[in-house]
């Protein structure tokens, strides 16, 4: 690619003769059952909202009780929703980017089965109760076997496009999903050694306080790589494409890349304050999540700026709003995290509810609601349609997901500060002035806008999902040469 302006449209400059030889079938698969996992892990996120206020809405049967439904919420939500929507973008973009098909199309097909099987295996050992305890690695050792060798292919599917490229420059979106695709591949590795005892149990051959930081140095950097990484490569391709203006700036976009990679790995040790873990382990990693603050708004005050010129399609382009609101939640819950990462106000935010509204500023504010922006992006023109069926569900999809999350966010902060004030506050003689059950009957409330919030952002998926199917059964076909190209 040579003059700069071409890099940083970067956006599909392939000519038409390349662009139809594009291995999309994987796409398309991989795009579909990101709205498929999106309904399920939403349902059981819902689900386990609901049982934390009917807790007997677990029927007494142990598959449905809360300690085995909520890790296969996470595990549905941030690896088969989240997980399919990478795959589908990172396959995408790095076609259109590179100018050339993806390589070892029959390894592509092999990952998309092999991480749909992971996923149905982890549906059924979950609510079985097989665990190996390690939050966001509970998955027992025969699938963590399975997941390397899928995760290895899909390095050499991603990594082997890119050699492969016609032109010379790599497009950033490109250096996200490389450093997220092989980031993940050594954390998944190094933090599932582990010493199978039988073909549903194994133990960590981490002991102790090593076991509990090699545990969160994976936790913080799946946070770091799997739900930033990788979708800040989203938005790099895709919002200079919905909004037709380039990068807002090239450099800063660079500069975003090198310094989040290296700043996210020291930051870990946030997750364990005050633990065993050495007291300097948990004064760096507060150091390093303060520092986190620079490149995260750097990336989001980049992605924003991209709309300089662009401001006015808002009012039209539902999927724009998406954007928009997804970079201002990231900004947020990257503001918010390293807050929390000072250790005075981890004392008051750790173990309460204050975590669970900034996971999920994070994690629906940002990861969904980008992903669900990139998809309606995404999928029309992977079916040779013009635009999605329709724009007024996405308009509707907009609002019930933002009203949906604001109401989740806001009731667990208010919920979390509250409890988190009252664990501690004491009466002159030192006892404590309420009991876990007082502070427990106070949340209620919280935990029922909480539950509404979050039925809104799943009728907001279902409106996707009617929308999709309509999209690709109905809308006229137009030729894939007369697919429009921004400038
Ligand atoms: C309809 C939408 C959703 C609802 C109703 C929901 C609900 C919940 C609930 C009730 C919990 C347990 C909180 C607790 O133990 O106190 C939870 C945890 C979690 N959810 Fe969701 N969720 C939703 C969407 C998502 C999405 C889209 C993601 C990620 C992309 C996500 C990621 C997580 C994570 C990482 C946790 C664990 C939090 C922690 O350990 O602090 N959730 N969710
Ligand atoms: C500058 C960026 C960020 C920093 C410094 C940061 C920092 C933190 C801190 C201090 C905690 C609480 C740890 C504890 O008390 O146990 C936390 C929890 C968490 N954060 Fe962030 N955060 C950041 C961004 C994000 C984003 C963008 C997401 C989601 C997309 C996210 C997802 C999570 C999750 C899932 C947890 C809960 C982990 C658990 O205990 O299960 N964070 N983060």
């Amino acid at each position: 690619m040579s003059s700069t302006a071409t890099t940083i449209f970067a956006p599909d400059m392939a000519p038409v003769a390349a662009r139809t030889s594009y291995v999309d079938k994987v796409v398309r698969q991989f795009t579909i059952m990101t709205i498929v996992w999106g309904i399920v892990g939403m349902t059981v996120g819902a689900l386990i909202a609901a049982q934390l206020f009917w807790p007997e809405l677990n029927f007494g049967i142990p598959w449905l009780s809360y300690g085995r439904l909520r890790p296969l919420h996470t595990n549905a939500v941030i690896f088969a929703f989240g997980g399919s929507a990478l795959f589908a973008t990172s396959y995408y973009v790095v076609q259109r980017t590179c100018h050339v098909p993806l390589f070892a199309p029959k390894l592509a097909t092999f990952t998309f089965w092999g991480w749909q099987a992971i996923i149905v295996l982890a549906a059924i050992t979950l609510p079985m109760g097989l665990t190996s305890g390690k939050e966001y690695a509970e998955l027992e050792w025969p699938i963590d076997l399975l997941i390397a060798v899928v995760w290895v292919s899909y390095a050499i599917v991603y990594l082997g496009t890119l050699v492969k490229r016609r032109v010379s420059h790599i497009y950033v979106a490109n250096w996200f999903f490389a450093a997220f695709i092989i980031t993940v591949a050594v954390l998944h590795i190094v933090n599932s050694a582990e010493i199978p005892v039988s073909l549903g149990k194994s133990y960590p051959i981490y002991a102790g306080t090593v076991d509990a930081m090699v545990q969160w140095w994976y936790g913080h950097n799946a946070v770091g790589f799997f739900l930033t990484a990788g979708f800040l490569g989203m938005m790099y391709y895709y919002v200079p494409k919905q909004a037709g203006r380039p990068v807002y700036s090239y450099r800063l976009s660079i500069v975003h890349f090198w310094a989040l990679i290296s700043i996210y790995m020291w930051a870990g040790p946030h997750h364990l304050h005050y633990t065993t873990l050495p007291d300097w382990a948990q004064s760096l990693g507060m150091v390093f999540s303060l520092i986190l603050l620079a490149p995260s708004w750097g990336g989001m005050i980049n992605g924003l700026m991209t709309l300089s010129g662009a401001w006015h399609k808002l009012r039209t382009d539902p999927i724009l709003k998406f954007m928009v609101v997804a970079l201002s939640f990231y900004g947020m819950s990257t503001f918010e995290g390293p807050m929390m990462s000072i250790k005075t106000v981890n004392s008051l935010s750790h173990y309460t509810d204050w975590t669970v509204g900034h996971v999920h500023s994070g994690a629906l504010g940002w990861v969904a609601m980008i992903t669900i922006a990139c998809i309606y992006s995404m999928l029309p023109k992977l079916y040779g349609k013009k635009e999605m069926w329709s724009t007024r569900l996405i308009d509707w999809h907009f609002w019930t997901t933002t009203i949906g999350v604001v109401l989740y966010v806001a009731a667990m902060w208010i919920a979390g500060v509250m409890q988190g004030l009252m664990w501690r506050a004491t009466n002159d003689d030192g006892s404590l002035t309420y009991s876990f059950i007082e502070a427990l009957n106070a949340t209620y409330p919280y935990y029922a806008v909480r539950l509404a919030g979050g039925l809104m952002v799943l009728g907001g998926m279902g409106l996707m999902a009617y929308n999709a199917w309509r999209t690709v059964r109905d809308t006229v076909r137009i030729p894939v040469i007369a697919i429009p190209e921004p400038a």
